[in-house]
């Protein structure tokens, strides 16, 4: 198999944990190359239920597991991941890279006094990133440095002006958090020491030995910091490209470049999305397919396949195949439509439009769809485990369409949670 990036190709929660986990048993390395701890996925492994915001799923296939420079890190919720993989008998094998950037609980409290307004996970990530952008934050080379304690003093002080004038904290209480936080961020660095690693020069050293490597990327296109729907935003890049700056993907090596998108779609949090459905039609859609959050447990919002967002992502992340999520879920629901065109004051236009105020006020054309076959887990098992797929027509129209306009083939469809639902064409 070729390296290969695994992107979101919408706005996240397309089922990226699940792929990732299917692609990794044929690969060497999975390297994660963006985001923090607002990514979480649910993986089914061998009748277990893992849920990850960290750690690849690579690590059930006992593959190594690197958190790459382009990740933020909280060593507390890390810890306690590892911990709790460990306990369920299994061994990580992780390595981390020494320049990621860590996450402090004041980037979590500033998060929640700011980050409302576009409903942000509360994990930090913002906070973290624009410190990183400003220069004053600590990687984790620093908290595991000899002299971690007096770094993370004076990486204290250097917020303290902002933490008072936030009103995050008075001056006895950054007093106090100053002492804590400096105890427990010195400790996380001797747990995490063994940990750390140059993690680019692995990847680097590992694809020159003609290994595998799987970059799985957080979080989706359409939430990427330069190309997504700003401010509705994360505050990383999301795109495959990210993986050469926050992974160690080397230019010029030849890479896969695999976006996955539900047969429908979802957001998590404030912003616009052209198709979304209200009232009984998004309850029976969210119920179908379970659709709250894997990190804050919050109702996703839902809504018909935005084809042409869709198309707009791939160009944007380089996409060349697509994996489609969830068909089993559309498969429950009536009135399935697919968006195709977006009109402004009834005319189409031939742009996705970079402003979001204008983009809540597309009004969508849709094209019908018809009902999509219901099949059981065992019919569908069935089929895919014959020579050659034969998959009822509604899917393979649906299929045929999506694929015609977006200009991509769909080379993996995946069908319910479990792993071996999944059809590779
Ligand atoms: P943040 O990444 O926590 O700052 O949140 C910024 C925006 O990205 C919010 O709309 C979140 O709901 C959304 N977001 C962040 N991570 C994920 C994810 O893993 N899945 C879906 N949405 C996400």
């Amino acid at each position: 198999m070729k390296n290969t990036i695994v992107v979101g190709a919408q706005w996240g929660d397309e089922g990226k944990g699940k792929l990732v986990d299917v692609l990794a048993e044929q690969s060497d390395m999975v390297v994660r190359f963006n985001g923090g701890g607002n990514a979480g996925h649910t993986v089914m492994h061998a009748g277990e239920t893992f849920k990850f915001h960290y750690m690849p799923s690579g690590m059930l296939h006992n593959k190594l597991c690197i958190l790459g420079t382009g990740v933020v890190i909280n060593p507390k919720d890390l810890l306690e991941e590892i911990k709790s993989f460990s306990e369920s008998g299994h061994k990580p094998r992780l390595k981390i890279s020494a320049r990621a950037h860590v996450i402090f609980p004041h980037h979590q409290l500033i998060d929640a006094k700011e980050g409302g307004k576009i409903g942000t996970t509360g994990r930090g990530i913002g906070p973290t990133y624009s410190q990183k952008a400003s220069r004053i934050n600590l990687r984790i080379l620093d908290i595991i440095a000899d002299d971690a304690e007096s770094r993370i003093k004076n990486a204290l002080k250097d917020v303290k002006d902002i933490l008072i004038y936030d009103e995050i904290f008075n001056e006895d209480e950054y007093k106090a958090y100053c002492t804590a936080v400096t105890i427990e961020y010195a400790q996380y660095g001797q747990y995490f020491k063994p940990f750390v690693a140059d993690t680019e020069d692995l990847v680097r050293l590992a694809a020159r030995a003609g290994n595998t490597v799987l970059f799985e990327g957080a979080q989706g296109t359409l939430l990427d910091l330069n190309y997504g729907t700003y401010p509705f935003v994360t505050s990383c890049s999301t795109l495959a490209a990210a993986a050469f700056v926050g992974g160690g993907a080397i230019p010029g090596v030849p890479i896969r470049i695999l976006g996955i998108t539900k047969a429908y779609t979802t957001r998590v949090g404030e912003g616009p999305f052209p198709t979304e459905l209200v009232g009984e039609a998004a309850t029976n859609l969210r119920e179908a397919g379970h659709e709250y959050g894997a990190t804050t447990g919050r109702p996703r919002r839902v809504g018909h396949l935005d084809l042409y967002a869709l198309r707009y992502a791939i160009r944007i992340s380089g996409i060349q195949e697509l994996a489609m999520t969830k068909i089993d879920t559309l498969a429950l629901v009536d009135g399935v439509k697919v968006c195709t065109a977006y009109k402004i004051e009834g005319k189409e236009i031939d742009y996705f439009p970079a402003d979001a105020p204008t983009l809540e006020q597309v009004e969508p054309v849709y094209t019908d769809v018809p009902p999509i076959a219901n099949l059981t887990r065992e019919e569908w098992l069935q089929l895919k485990d014959k020579a050659q797929i034969d998959l009822p027509e509604s899917i393979s129209s649906y299929i045929k369409f999506i694929e015609d306009f977006v200009e991509v083939p769909i080379s993996i469809l995946s069908h319910g949670p479990e792993r071996n639902e999944t059809i590779v064409f």
